[in-house]
């Protein structure tokens, strides 16, 4: 009885995000591929007809979603960034596609992404214009709207450019409203939080309830400073915006770049794992015609998408950093965990780092089951209370592991306990 209650208390005390955004989508964390990092605003079908903006490159990419095994590891959204439409609203006052490199419009694409099983997202701007220039949507919300429903778009990526900041919060709540009266699910995704930053600090209980996904932080770019900078900013202001996310609602710390051509392989592994540990939307931004076969296997590990989509739907955070490491964890379903460790020393070669279970670490009392995720696969079987396990990580690489707990009354998080890398090297051991 007292254990019921204590749970429960647990629970509540542990804060439970607010309500989500209520149209049924993102109930775990979005997958699919988003053009921007990769493609940019590359309007140029004439010179660079395989990379411009236009409608072959997204029904290419989505060829290659259902043929080379993306769709079948989870990922779903195909989506269009900026520099789709024509530089003029239509007679009516619609948006539509640019006429040379959309000759049979979005809903014709639509169509083709739907036949393949999957589903199709656009870009619009809370604004006056979208960030490279075309038309914004401020004023024009609910025609907007009604368009991507008329057409079968299935996601919105509302950029923040050109727009007074007193009126995002308004802006982004009009057109969530605006979505929702279509009839149509869309899927939301926001970048209110960026653009209010620099401002004041975001009301995340507001945006929770208007997106199902949200950037805080700056765009990615093809870069390890890039990656890390945003695990950087994310950490850093961890104690904000992690409670926000769950089911139904994400942080969006932007698009996976692996598979391109800034991040060593290590590099890549560190941003799938973290973003996994993150809970955040795995919308990649690379050129799936021509990915070589270690990212994609990457990308596909279906161990590291377990992690991501798991249903109980917790961000992860930083919870030590040590001698260059940073430790990161994520709760999941059952009461097991995931634990990122990164080796931030850009310098020399693999490290060892040790975990040990601290007294009062339940979730090996009495035994755990570690499973090594990456850099390899390797189960490391059952752990006590007094085992000390060391993982080797490359510089910029991370290691990612779960800890699954036997016992039946294990009932929540309990920091590891670190121990003294620098000590430990002396040892020299590695498992
Ligand atoms: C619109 O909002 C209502 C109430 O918040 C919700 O029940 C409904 O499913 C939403 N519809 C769509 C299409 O999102
Ligand atoms: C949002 O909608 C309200 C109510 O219709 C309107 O008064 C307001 O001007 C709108 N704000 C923006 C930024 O569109
Ligand atoms: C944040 O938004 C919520 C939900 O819209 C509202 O109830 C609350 O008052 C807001 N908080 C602040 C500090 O403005
Ligand atoms: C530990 O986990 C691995 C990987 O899921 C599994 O194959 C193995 O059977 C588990 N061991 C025990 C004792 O449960
Ligand atoms: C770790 O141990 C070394 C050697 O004993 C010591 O110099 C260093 O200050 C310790 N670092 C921390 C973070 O405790």
């Amino acid at each position: 009885m007292c254990r019921v209650v204590c749970l429960l208390a647990f629970v509540s005390v542990l804060g439970l995000a607010a309500e989500a955004l209520d149209n049924g989508l993102a109930l775990k964390p979005t997958m699919g591929w988003l053009h921007w990092e990769r493609f940019m605003c590359n309007t140029d079908c004439e010179g660079d007809p395989d990379n411009c903006i236009s409608e072959r490159l997204y029904m290419q990419m989505a060829d290659m979603m259902v043929k080379e095994g993306w769709k079948e590891a989870g990922y779903e959204y195909v989506c269009i960034d900026d520099c789709w439409p024509s530089r003029q609203r239509d007679a009516q006052g619609r948006l539509q596609a640019d006429p040379k490199r959309f000759p049979r419009g979005i809903k014709k694409l639509a169509d083709y992404v739907h036949s393949k099983g999957l589903k199709l997202g656009i870009y619009a701007d809370v604004g006056k214009n979208t960030c490279a220039g075309y038309p914004g949507s401020l004023g024009y919300y609910e025609t907007d709207a009604q368009t991507f429903a008329d057409w079968g778009v299935d996601l919105l990526k509302f950029d923040g450019c050109y727009m007074d900041w007193t009126l995002l919060g308004e802006g982004y709540i009009n057109m969530s409203k605006a979505l929702n009266k279509t009839g149509r699910s869309i899927l939301y995704s926001c970048e209110w939080p960026l653009y209010e930053w620099p401002f004041r600090k975001p009301n995340y209980t507001a945006i929770r309830e208007t997106c199902n996904h949200w950037r805080n932080f700056n765009d990615v770019y093809d870069s390890w400073s890039s990656v890390k900078s945003i695990l950087e900013w994310t950490a850093s202001h961890q104690d904000i915006i992690v409670p926000s996310a769950g089911p139904g609602g994400w942080n969006d710390p932007d698009m996976l770049v692996i598979g391109n051509f800034g991040l060593s392989h290590d590099q890549q592994e560190s941003q799938m794992a973290l973003w996994a540990i993150m809970a955040a939307p795995l919308l990649m931004s690379n050129d799936l015609r021509n990915i070589c076969p270690r990212s994609k296997e990457l990308l596909q590990n279906r161990h590291i998408i377990d992690i991501s989509q798991d249903p109980v739907g917790k961000q992860g955070y930083r919870s030590a950093k040590v001698d260059s490491f940073e430790v990161w964890e994520r709760p999941l379903s059952k009461n097991r965990l995931a634990i990122a460790v990164l080796n931030n020393q850009e310098i020399g070669g693999p490290r060892g780092f040790v975990i040990r279970a601290a007294p009062g670490w339940k979730i090996c009392d009495p035994k755990c089951n570690v499973t090594q995720i990456l850099p390899q696969y390797k189960e490391m079987g059952v752990q006590t209370q007094q085992s000390k396990m060391v993982i080797s990580v490359n510089p910029s690489g991370t290691a990612l592991l779960t800890v699954t707990p036997f016992s039946s009354d294990f009932t929540g998080l309990h920091k590891l306990h670190w121990e003294n890398t620098s000590i430990r090297h002396k040892h020299g051991t590695i498992l």
